[in-house]
């Protein structure tokens, strides 16, 4: 059975694909920094493995074949967080991925991570971390998917999306159930392409979308 390793498990997006996946009969390796935060979550094929990004959390990819990196600093940090999160704690993920052979990693990054400089003054250094993220990813020789979600809501799934950017600014969302999704999707659906997508909530199936 293929294991994937989700970087972030105990947050908001992470913690509902970790149960999506579990549900779904995949094997898990949850890389979380306080392992009290799921607690709730009891399964044979979840494997919780403890360490902070700040630190060497090479170990944490031993036999996994897909890596989803949806660990972030958090609106409520500084910039300093940003880069050693956002930045370059996604960019050491792409790096361990590659030493350990991962067939696929998939980067939540963010609407407005391909031209940062349009996003609003607060949010620039967030969409250069991530713009560069993706790059260091894009650069290394990786299959990957990089999803460019909209503004993330905690409403029900809505189990439609689309990848074309709303024209009005308040439509271009998505539920974090849905990109949990979207990402489970994609670990059984495997293409060879690699694969930047905004992601939104939309009229289309999954399948149709990706
Ligand atoms: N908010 C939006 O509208 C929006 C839009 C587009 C993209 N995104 C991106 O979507 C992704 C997921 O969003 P979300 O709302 O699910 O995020 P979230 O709930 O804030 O979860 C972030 C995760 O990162 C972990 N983390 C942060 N610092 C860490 C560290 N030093 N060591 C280990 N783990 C650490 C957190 O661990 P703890 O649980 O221990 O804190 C948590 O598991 C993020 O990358 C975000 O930037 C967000």
């Amino acid at each position: 059975m293929n294991r994937t390793l989700i970087i972030g498990a105990s947050g908001q997006i992470g913690k509902i694909l970790t149960q999506q996946m579990l549900d779904d009969g995949h094997h898990v390796v949850a890389l979380v920094r306080d392992k009290q935060k799921l607690s709730d979550i009891n399964s044979e094929n979840l494997t919780i493995f403890e360490q902070d990004l700040n630190s060497d959390f090479s170990a944490a990819f031993d036999q996994c074949s897909n890596v989803v990196f949806v660990a972030g600093s958090g609106a409520s940090t500084g910039a300093d967080k940003t880069l050693l999160i956002d930045l370059w704690a996604a960019c050491r993920a792409a790096d361990y991925a590659k030493s350990n052979h991962v067939k696929h990693f998939i980067m939540i990054s963010s609407i407005g991570a391909d031209e940062p400089l349009k996003g609003s003054e607060t949010m620039q250094p967030y969409l250069v971390a991530k713009h560069m993220a993706d790059e260091h990813l894009i650069n290394s020789g990786l299959q990957y998917t990089i999803i460019r979600p909209g503004t993330l809501t905690n409403d029900k799934s809505k189990a439609n999306f689309s990848t074309e950017r709303p024209k009005d600014k308040s439509q271009a969302v998505i539920t974090r159930e849905d990109v949990a999704l979207a990402v489970l999707y994609r670990v059984k659906n495997p293409v060879k392409e690699n694969s930047i997508v905004e992601l939104f909530n939309g009229n289309d199936s999954i399948a149709q979308t990706f």
